[in-house]
Parts: structure tokens; sequence; C-alpha cells
């Protein structure tokens, strides 16, 4: 790749989630990004290293929670997002508060601006990354807090509207 097309992507602003996958004794959460698919199917495409920790569970449940950060969490998603679940145990170290959820076995993590179940419905591997269409079977959500995004390294808190 000429060193020009280096960076192209960052470009795009991200949505910042932390995925959670596994159940209690092996589990591990990670940050990651979602990409809108389709909302009448509530579908989302997340893309995963093979390098990472989370592939190899998520490989095995087929099931996830998409927590999508909010501004609190910002710490929280540099600490699962610069970490790997094989080295340390990420919800101890971190102290992240789990609750159960409904549809799937995976931890919801408290303090997101919202909790999605998902399953994952089929994937695609590319490079080194695997691409999971996922299904959200289930969903909650605290307007009380503001979501993330992630650009340009940088995270930004979603609270002012553009006109
Ligand atoms: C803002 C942000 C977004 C990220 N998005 C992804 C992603 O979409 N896919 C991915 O594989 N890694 C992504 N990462 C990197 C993983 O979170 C990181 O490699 C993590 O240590 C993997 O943890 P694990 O080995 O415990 O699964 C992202 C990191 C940050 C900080």
């Amino acid at each position: 790749m000429t060193d020009d097309l280096i960076g192209a992507t960052r470009l795009v602003p991200c949505s910042v989630v932390i995925l959670s996958t596994g159940s209690d004794g092996n589990q591990d959460a990670m940050t990651a990004t979602a990409m809108f698919v389709a909302e009448d199917s509530p579908l989302l495409i997340i893309s995963l290293s093979k390098e990472n920790t989370c592939y190899e569970l998520l490989e095995r449940t087929g099931e996830c929670a998409l927590n999508v950060a909010s501004a609190d969490q910002v710490g929280l998603v540099k600490k699962v997002g610069s970490t790997h679940g094989r080295d340390v145990d990420k919800f101890k170290t971190f102290e992240i508060d789990v609750e159960k959820g409904t549809r799937i076995g995976s931890p919801l993590i408290k303090g997101a601006f919202a909790n999605l179940e998902c399953k994952v419905i089929t994937s695609l591997p590319v490079t080194t990354y695997m691409l999971y269409l996922v299904e959200v079977v289930a969903f909650k959500k605290d307007d009380t807090r503001t979501p993330l995004a992630w650009h340009k390294d940088r995270y930004f808190s979603l609270d002012k509207e553009a006109r």
C-alpha cells in the first residue's frame, strides 16, 4: 500500500463499543467499532482482528454484547482497547461492573449508553480480520448518558447537535 493511503480509514468517525463475550470464568471485553447495516432487521457489522482474544471467544459463543460506550467510560475504553484477555482478566483488573443479559449469556457492562445483545448471523474473513454480521436480539439504553465517538485517534462526547 502506498504511504499516502495509510490512515485513510481513520478519517471516518467511528462508533465506540465495548464488546463483551463469554461467560463466568472465560469471558473477555475489548473496544471495537460497530457499523449500522439495517434498522427493521436490527443488523450491525463488527470487525475483529484474529489476534484478539475476543475473536477466539466469539468464534465459540456466536454471541456478544455491544455496550455502546458512554462518555464516562472513556478510561475503560482505553484500558480494554490496549490489553489482551489472554494476559489479564479485564473484568477483575479493571473492576468492570456487569449484569446478566436477557437473551444471551455474555455479560452486559454497566455504565454504558446502551447494551445491545447480539447474535452472529454470518462472518467473512478479510485479511487478518473477521467481519461479523450480527443481529440485535434485545437491548436497553440509558438516556441520561452520552455516547462516545472516535475520530483520528481522539474521543468525542456526542452531546452537541450540529445544525
Ligand atoms: C477506539 C478503538 C477501537 C477499536 N476497534 C477495534 C475493532 O473494531 N476491531 C478490533 O479487532 N480491534 C479494535 N480495537 C483494538 C482492540 O480493542 C484491542 O486489540 C484489544 O486489546 C483486544 O483485546 P482482546 O485481545 O482481549 O480481545 C480498537 C481499539 C480502540 C482503542
